[in-house]
């Protein structure tokens, strides 16, 4: 959690401060995803006010990327804001859409006098950032939520079928933060879900179960990394989201290795007709990737979403045929495959995680842990 935080840039002093303002109940609504998204935003304001509170003398780069990332996510939340009351046809919706539009004005107009070099007014900004926000979450948003209530509104239907249709991103900084915060886990709920409704759908359009059960615990949990990636290329468009993101992918590129070694143990303890020529693919892949990999971290968000692409169109095509070959070629020692994988587990040279297998479960439609 902490280290994700890390490299979001939100700081501990930071934290302790947007702790404190939600502990006073001044920014709290009990609403899923928008709780979220204040939370995140007090956060990137009170990280631009200790980078400008004179114990240091402020860099301008890490001012300027503050802003714009204040500037871009507030727009991002107000427009939610607005489409959920206008969904569910709040009456004071033309005057609540009026205020953002008037913040987000004046927000571009101070920015435009930072970047002219008057710095002397950031302090300005700050104070009118904290003191806008707080008053409006207090009041304006207030006002919604108690109409949203009232008219007993499903939000969470509303907000699930935003991030399922990928209208709406939450990363996870955003989700650590919240999380540390406030503690409950709603919101990782929504996302969870959607995620595996993606994995799931992915699973079954291509027919991806190769029938031999580590092989396709492996295969869904790669496919879920895959799924975050591609959630996380669609957020991309500052420095902190590019940083989660290289992380991500370094994870997955480290599991797509692990697995490739089970698979290669298991093709070379069962004689498997094929494997040289299966290990030589699962090599130029990896190469591949990390050939890809590199250019990506000079590259944009569109290079980014291209390599997510590549990796999933590779394994979805590698495991549809290559992998479920194995299966055709070994399907007669299964439950021998079976005992092998067990005495690797205990030798602990195959590591399976709970989570991992919870997965598998609900996306082949399993009860229960094998
Ligand atoms: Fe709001
Ligand atoms: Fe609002
Ligand atoms: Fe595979
Ligand atoms: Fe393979």
């Amino acid at each position: 959690m902490e280290t994700i935080l890390q490299t979001v840039g939100i700081s501990e002093s930071a934290l302790g401060k947007v702790k404190d303002l939600w502990r006073s109940g001044s920014i709290r609504l009990d609403l899923p995803v928008i709780d979220l998204q204040h939370i995140w935003l007090v956060a990137l304001i009170q990280e631009l006010s200790l980078e400008t509170d004179g114990t240091r003398s402020p860099d301008a780069e890490k001012l300027k990327k503050l802003l714009l990332e204040i500037s871009d996510f507030a727009t991002e939340h107000f427009s939610l804001e607005e489409d959920l009351t206008t969904r569910f046809r709040y009456p004071e919706h033309p005057g609540h859409r009026e205020q953002h539009k008037h913040f987000i004005e004046v927000l571009n107009g101070k920015i435009a006098d930072v970047r002219n070099g008057q710095t002397a007014s950031i302090n300005a900004l700050v104070n009118f950032l904290l003191d806008w926000l707080t008053m409006h979450i207090q009041k304006e948003d207030k006002n919604y939520r108690d109409f949203l209530v009232r008219s007993n509104a499903n939000l969470r239907e509303y907000f699930q079928k935003l991030v399922n249709a990928r209208e709406i991103t939450i990363d996870r900084g955003q989700v650590a933060l919240y999380n540390m915060v406030e503690g409950k886990s709603e919101v990782g709920e929504i996302l969870n879900e959607s995620i595996l409704s993606n994995i799931i759908k992915i699973w079954n359009t291509h027919n991806l179960a190769v029938q031999i059960p580590i092989i396709d615990l492996q295969h869904i949990w790669l496919i879920s990394m895959v799924v975050e990636l591609d959630i996380a290329s669609k957020t991309l468009g500052n420095t902190k989201r590019q940083k989660i993101f290289n992380k991500v992918i370094a994870g997955t590129v480290e599991y797509t290795r692990e697995h490739f070694a089970t698979e290669e143990k298991i093709m070379e303890r069962f004689a498997y007709k094929n494997t040289q020529n299966h290990i030589k693919q699962h090599r130029s892949f990896v190469e591949m990737v990390h050939r890809r990999q590199q250019e990506n971290e000079t590259g944009d968000a569109r290079a980014a979403a291209h390599l997510v692409e590549d990796l999933k169109e590779w394994l979805v095509s590698h495991i549809a045929i290559e992998d479920r070959n194995i299966y055709l070629g070994l399907k007669d020692q299964l439950s021998e495959i079976q005992n092998y994988v067990r005495e690797l587990i205990n030798a602990g040279e195959l590591v399976v995680k709970k989570k991992q297998v919870d997965m598998y479960n609900q996306v082949c439609g399993l009860k229960k842990a094998s």
